[in-house]
């Protein structure tokens, strides 16, 4: 994944839920045993290894490193391959064999550009193979968003670059899967207000997934960054009396290689 400076530790003690919700994606995929299986934007391993424990014959890719390593130390069992999904084949990864199906959760939103990668999901993919995906949709994480920009503003540094993310609409993402040679079967946007893990708020959010935000601001200015960008989120309604939570809009959609 490209984009952010991912710390995988606290991605799933912090963040876990990005994981949890993702579970019941694989239900949605059925791996099947012996099926060759994609996970793309593998992060730290978890859906990798769940399926590898079904039978799969799973290859968990992914752009970071980081992430990598911890999934590689937590999950010897599975294989782990650093490749970006912008790259032509996919690193070469479907030449030998393709793959039955590709697997993807909480990680298309950071691959641009987009249509280059679900043209290399297609290339890797057997005719009929099946493309099971889940990722942030149109309006995903916008009073965030807000918040930080808005809390950057207020402490004079709004001249920051703020990520963009890939985050469509069920009719943008289905033309982009036509165009790469797809059918799709179900795609659907629903939102999933999310609560943020106990001592964690919006500003920690920004922290984690805007990290390359936060590198550059003085460490100094940090405090009063945080403060500003809480103070926003409170504004949008991201607190409750049951604490803090992110505005998270999913895109799900399950897509077959067209023959
Ligand atoms: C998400 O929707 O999972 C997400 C998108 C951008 C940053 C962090 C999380």
């Amino acid at each position: 994944m490209a984009g952010n400076a991912w710390d995988a530790r606290e991605y799933d003690e912090q963040f876990g839920f990005v994981g949890r919700y993702g579970d019941a994606l694989l239900d949605l995929l059925d791996p099947r045993p012996g099926e060759r299986i994609l996970d793309l934007g593998c992060g730290t391993g978890r859906h990798a290894a769940a399926m590898t424990a079904l039978g799969a014959r799973v290859v968990g890719v992914d752009a970071d490193e980081r992430m990598l390593a911890k999934a590689r130390a937590d999950h010897p069992e599975v294989e782990f391959v650093a490749a970006n999904a912008t790259d032509p084949g996919l690193g070469s990864l479907g030449v030998n064999e393709p793959f039955a199906a590709c697997f993807s959760n909480a990680a298309l939103h950071w691959m641009t550009p987009q249509d280059t990668v679900l043209r290399n999901v297609r290339s890797v993919l057997a005719d009929s193979g099946r493309f099971v995906a889940e990722m942030g949709g149109a309006g995903n994480i916008a009073a965030l968003d807000a918040s930080l920009r808005g809390g950057l503003g207020d402490v004079g540094l709004e001249a920051l670059d703020v990520v963009a993310n890939h985050f469509p609409t069920v009719g943008e993402q289905a033309a982009l899967l036509e165009a790469a040679g797809f059918r799709v079967e179900m795609a659907t946007w629903f939102r999933r207000p999310t609560p943020l893990a106990a001592g964690t708020t919006a500003a920690d959010w920004t922290r984690h997934f805007r990290a390359g935000t936060w590198a550059v601001v003085p460490v100094e200015r940090r405090d009063e960054l945080a403060e500003a960008i809480n103070r926003r989120a409170v504004e949008r309604g991201l607190r409750t009396a049951d604490g803090w939570s992110a505005d998270y809009c999913r895109l799900r959609f399950v897509a077959i290689a067209a023959g």
